[in-house]
Formats: structure tokens, C-alpha cells, sequence
């Protein structure tokens, strides 16, 4: 099956020509790859190599830089192709001042969560219990910035609010965790205009089909990096996805037994469905999903521990995970949304992960 899984990969690739190339470009030699539909306006590349709204510039110490059209500059940090997801931060170092200002009309990037914050302007020696957004305050006054609305009034009759106003985030805010010390991360913005998703994955880059259309087609990488874990991704996903079913269809059910440690609680369901028809999750609902840039800490919510149980790969910083709203297990996003494809159920606790209730069961 991983052999017929990769076949049919690289017919894919094959059956995809390359109209028009257009070099992977960078600031500099440290700097992030660049390619579409992204472009690099100030190098050499075509304004055919780039979809509108998506110019990139660099700055003298090869720095890429992005101007968003109400908001001014902003550095790019990574850029992540697969997810459509471009992650910035602020040359003053103040992404919270920044953050106050966001218009992300007439450009192409949205972020997924807004949380209403309100600014609070205190006195110095009544906030040194709370994080203090250092880039906004100085030696006589303190800027606090909160969602807690309980919070806010607490704190109203000594401090003097700012401003209130929805303010975008990476992802929702878990209050159990401790104060947020999101405004002090990156700003990470999401493109949904071109699609390449599925081109991504399947190891492709986008790119214009024609000089004459603004029709997007998919063509092969010359690298072989992306190609290979595109590859891998997706034989794994195969292979995990039917070599249950053909256990189960023989009768043995260990192989999901040991995965799941939930299920022998319930006698009824230790009998695995042999059911080889895998019926997957549309993209708007995969989509839909939580998301998660991870940290330094690396600190994972609920049920997880630090390697994604598709590709088994311990997480790293700053990669992004995905995780099922339903039972809360996360894994890599790019291994669970072409699981996900394929199956609607969670790899690790094989509960539905469609959020309506499945009818069949
Ligand atoms: C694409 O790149 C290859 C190798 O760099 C070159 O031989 C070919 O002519 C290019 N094709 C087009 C359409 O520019
Ligand atoms: C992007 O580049 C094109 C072509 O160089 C230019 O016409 C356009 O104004 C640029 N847009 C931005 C936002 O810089
Ligand atoms: C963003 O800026 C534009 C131009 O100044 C303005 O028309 C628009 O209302 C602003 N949007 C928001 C959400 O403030
Ligand atoms: C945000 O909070 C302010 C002040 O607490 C409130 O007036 C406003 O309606 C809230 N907006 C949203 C979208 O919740
Ligand atoms: C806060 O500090 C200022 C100057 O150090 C002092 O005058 C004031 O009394 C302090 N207020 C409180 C509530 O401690
Ligand atoms: C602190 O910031 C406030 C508001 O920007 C300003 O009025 C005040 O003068 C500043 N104080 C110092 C010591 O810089
Ligand atoms: C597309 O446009 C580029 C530059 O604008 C040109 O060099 C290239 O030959 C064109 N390709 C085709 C297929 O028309």
C-alpha cells in the first residue's frame, strides 16, 4: 500500500507540467525562502511570480520585510506555505502598539481569533503583581492590557482605560493557563487567496498557470526536502489508515486496543467496525479546527505529550499543530488535515472528529 501510495504520489507530480518557473528567492542567505505567491518586488523576480497583494521587500540588513496596506511594515519571521500562514513581528519591538492599530483591510491576510481587549493605564507601584507591556509603559505609568472583564473593573477605579478593542490573536485564549503572554509573540496572519493547500501537500509549489490567466496551477519543487516529507506525510497516513482496517477486518482488534486506552472501558466498542471505507472531513471543517503555533515551552494541552503520534516526530518550536476540537488531542497540521482527508476520526482515541454527531453510530 505505501509502495501504490507512493506511485500514485509521484504520477501526480508527472502528470503536472511547469509553465512558467519562478526561482525560490531570499533577502539574503540567512534570510527565509521566498516563492509564490509571495515575491520579492526589489530582486529580479517577475511580477508574474507573485499573486497581488502578496509583494515582499528587504531591508539593507536582509531582513524581508511586509507592508500591509493601513498598517505599515512589519518583519517577516516564516512564512509557512502549507498551513498559508505568515508569521511577523514588529521593528520597534512593540507588536502590542502595533497590535492596537491592525487594519488588515485590503489585504489579503486575516487572522482566525479576535479577543476584545481593553488597555489600562496604571500607576507604577500598583501593578507590579501583573505582566506589564513593557514597550508601553515607562518609569511613571503602567500599560496593562487584559480580556478578563472582571479584571477590567477591578482594576478601573486606579487605572484609566486606554482604549477597548478587539485585538487579533493566534489562537483562542486559555485563561487557565496564566496570565497571556500572546502580545509579546508573533503576529500570525492566514491567506486563503491563492489555495495551494493541496498543492503543498502534495509536494507542488503554486504558481500562475499562464501569463494570461490568473487560473493557479501546481507544479513540481526542484527541492527534494519538501518533496520527500510531502511523501512521507502521505504514505504514513495511508498506511496508518488502512493498516487498522485490514486488522480489524481480520478479527484482530490489539492494534487498536493498544492505541487506545479509553475504549476498554467500554465493552461494546473493543470490536472494532471493519470498516475499510474511509470517509473524511471536508476542508472547511478541517479548517475550522483549532490551530496552534507552539512555543518555547513547548507546553501542550490535555491529553498530548510531545511527539505527533501520524508522523512521530517530536514537536518543535514554533511549528504548528492542529488539534480536534472533540477529544483535544493535537499533532502536527499538515499530518491531521490530510488525515483528516481520509478520516473523520481522531488517530489517537478514534472518537468522530466531525463536530455534528455522526448518524451511523
Ligand atoms: C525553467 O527553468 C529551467 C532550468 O532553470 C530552464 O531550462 C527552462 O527553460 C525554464 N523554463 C521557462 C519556461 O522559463
Ligand atoms: C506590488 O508590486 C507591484 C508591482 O511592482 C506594484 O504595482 C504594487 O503597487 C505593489 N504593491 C504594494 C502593496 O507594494
Ligand atoms: C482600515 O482603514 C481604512 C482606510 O483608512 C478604513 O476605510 C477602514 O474602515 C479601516 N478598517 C478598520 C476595521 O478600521
Ligand atoms: C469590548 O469591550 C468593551 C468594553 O468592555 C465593550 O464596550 C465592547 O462592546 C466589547 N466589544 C465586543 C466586540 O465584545
Ligand atoms: C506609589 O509611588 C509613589 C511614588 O513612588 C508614591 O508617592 C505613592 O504614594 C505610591 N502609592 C501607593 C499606593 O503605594
Ligand atoms: C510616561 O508616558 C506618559 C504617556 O505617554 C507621559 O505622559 C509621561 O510623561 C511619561 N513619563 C516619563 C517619565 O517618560
Ligand atoms: C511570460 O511573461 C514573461 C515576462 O513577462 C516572459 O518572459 C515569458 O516569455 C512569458 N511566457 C509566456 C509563456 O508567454
Amino acid at each position: 500500500m505505501y509502495i501504490l501510495a507512493n506511485l500514485f504520489v509521484l504520477f501526480l507530480f508527472q502528470s503536472r507540467t511547469a509553465a512558467q518557473n519562478c526561482s525560490v528567492m531570499a533577502c539574503s542567505s540567512s534570510s527565509i525562502p521566498v516563492r509564490f505567491p509571495f515575491r520579492l518586488e526589489d530582486r529580479w523576480q517577475p511580477e508574474s511570480c507573485g499573486y497581488p497583494g502578496f509583494n515582499l521587500s528587504c531591508d539593507d540588513l536582509g531582513r524581508t520585510i511586509m507592508r500591509l496596506p493601513y498598517s505599515g511594515e512589519f518583519f517577516v519571521r516564516e512564512i509557512n506555505f502549507p498551513v498559508q500562514q505568515i508569521q511577523l513581528y514588529d521593528p520597534g519591538d512593540c507588536l502590542p502598539k502595533r497590535l492596537l492599530q491592525l487594519n488588515l483591510s485590503d489585504s489579503p491576510f486575516s487572522t482566525t481569533y479576535y479577543e476584545n481587549f481593553t488597555f489600562l493605564d496604571c500607576p507604577v507601584n500598583l501593578t507590579s503583581r501583573y505582566s506589564a507591556i513593557g514597550c508601553l509603559s515607562n518609569s511613571t505609568r503602567t500599560v496593562l492590557a487584559s480580556s478578563d472583564e472582571s479584571f477590567v473593573k477591578s482594576m478601573a477605579t486606579v487605572c484609566s482605560i486606554i482604549v477597548s478593542r478587539p485585538i487579533p490573536i493566534s489562537w483562542p485564549i486559555q485563561y487557565d493557563q496564566g496570565p497571556p503572554d500572546f502580545l509579546n509573540q508573533d503576529l500570525q496572519l492566514s491567506w486563503f487567496t491563492p489555495d495551494c493547500i493541496d498543492c503543498e501537500m502534495e509536494g507542488g509549489v503554486c504558481g500562475f498557470a499562464s501569463n494570461s490567466s490568473q487560473n493557479i496551477g501546481c507544479f513540481r519543487i526542484p527541492a527534494k526536502g519538501r518533496m520527500r516529507k510531502g511523501l512521507l506525510v502521505f504514505g504514513i497516513v495511508c498506511l496508518t489508515i488502512t493498516l487498522p482496517a485490514i486488522f480489524s477486518s481480520l478479527g484482530i482488534g490489539v492494534f487498536i486496543c493498544c492505541t487506545d486506552r479509553r475504549r476498554s472501558t467500554d465493552p461494546a466498542a473493543v470490536i472494532p467496525q471493519p470498516s475499510i471505507v474511509a470517509v473524511g472531513l471536508d476542508d472547511s471543517t478541517i479548517e475550522s479546527f483549532t490551530k496552534i503555533v507552539l512555543g518555547e515551552s513547548l507546553r501542550l494541552t490535555g491529553p498530548n505529550d510531545n511527539i505527533c503520534p501520524i508522523c512521530l516526530a517530536e514537536y518543535r518550536p514554533k511549528e504548528i499543530l492542529r488539534c480536534i476540537p472533540a477529544c483535544g488531542h493535537c499533532f502536527h497540521a499538515e499530518c491531521i488535515d490530510e488525515w483528516l482527508k481520509m478520516s473523520s476520526k481522531c488517530p489517537v482515541c478514534r472518537n468522530s472528529a466531525s463536530p455534528v454527531p455522526p448518524n451511523d453510530t
